[in-house]
């Protein structure tokens, strides 16, 4: 009763108090709302699955995988191959594969990666300013990209119609073999790839088709998200912005 009318007062100031304990709180991120798609089983599977990609380390952002995964689900309704552009050691896009038994789905996965970190002199003016080139360095001195081209492909061995091309994006995208595009993640934490893969794959993706973009509200990361809305209002189309910091288009 003396808990309902402190709320009640508080209501009044325009501040709502919510139960938080034991709610979604990670990867920037707290809700009063449901997480139950984090007791589904084949949540679970698919998310140790990332886990075992990475070597054990969770990153702790079960809603983006969440996400990534209904995007990709719902990328099956249309035709084409699903592509990654950042794929590093490969947590998403193999928790997409073991969440939708890749082996039966019949479709190509391409996985785009230097395998070598970002490409430093891709970084804009603005995003050296952010000190985004800065925390890129940073995160390969401290061995977070993956170069070990071997562990990447041994990761992904089990799901045959899955491969992995090394390379630079955009330059790389010319020799990709792929003509039709049913889900995108494109996940490079640089804007000038990202805008490329995004205006590279556009016209290859049919209706219906997904775009996930895993940076494009994550906070420090505005010159990806505006350089991400340049090329969509020419497509005329805006990005649905997730709470999670991701963005997704439907094309
Ligand atoms: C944040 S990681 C990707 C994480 C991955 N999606 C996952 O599920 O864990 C970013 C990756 O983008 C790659 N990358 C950055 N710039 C690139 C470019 N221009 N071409 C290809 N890969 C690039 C890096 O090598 C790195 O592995």
């Amino acid at each position: 009763m003396f808990k309902e009318s402190i709320k009640k007062a508080l209501s009044k100031f325009g501040i709502g108090v919510y139960r938080l304990n034991g709610k979604y709180a990670e990867d920037g991120f707290i809700t009063a709302h449901t997480d139950s798609f984090r007791g589904d089983p084949c949540f679970r599977q698919a998310y140790e699955r990332g886990i075992r990609s990475s070597d054990g380390v969770d990153p702790h952002f079960e809603w983006r995988v969440h996400a990534a995964l209904w995007a990709a689900q719902t990328s099956l309704r249309v035709p084409g191959d699903f592509v990654e552009c950042g794929v590093n050691a490969g947590f998403i896009s193999s928790a997409v594969m073991q969440y939708l038994d890749w082996n039966r789905v019949g479709r190509r996965f391409f996985l785009i990666d230097t395998f070598s970190g970002p490409v430093l002199d891709q970084y804009s003016e603005h995003e050296v300013q952010a000190s985004r080139r800065d925390i890129a360095v940073a995160a390969m001195n401290a061995g977070s990209y993956v170069t070990d081209l071997e562990r990447v492909r041994a990761n992904f061995a089990e799901w045959p119609s899955a491969t992995v091309i090394q390379g630079a994006i955009p330059d790389v995208l010319q020799t990709a073999p792929i003509e039709q595009v049913a889900f995108l993640h494109i996940d490079m934490n640089c804007a000038l790839p990202e805008q490329a893969a995004l205006e590279f794959f556009w016209d290859r993706l049919p209706s219906g088709g997904a775009v996930l973009l895993d940076d494009y509200a994550y906070l420090g990361h505005d010159c990806q998200r505006r350089a991400i809305d340049h090329v969509a209002r020419r497509f005329h189309r805006t990005v649905l912005v997730l709470p999670t910091g991701q963005g997704l288009i439907i094309r």
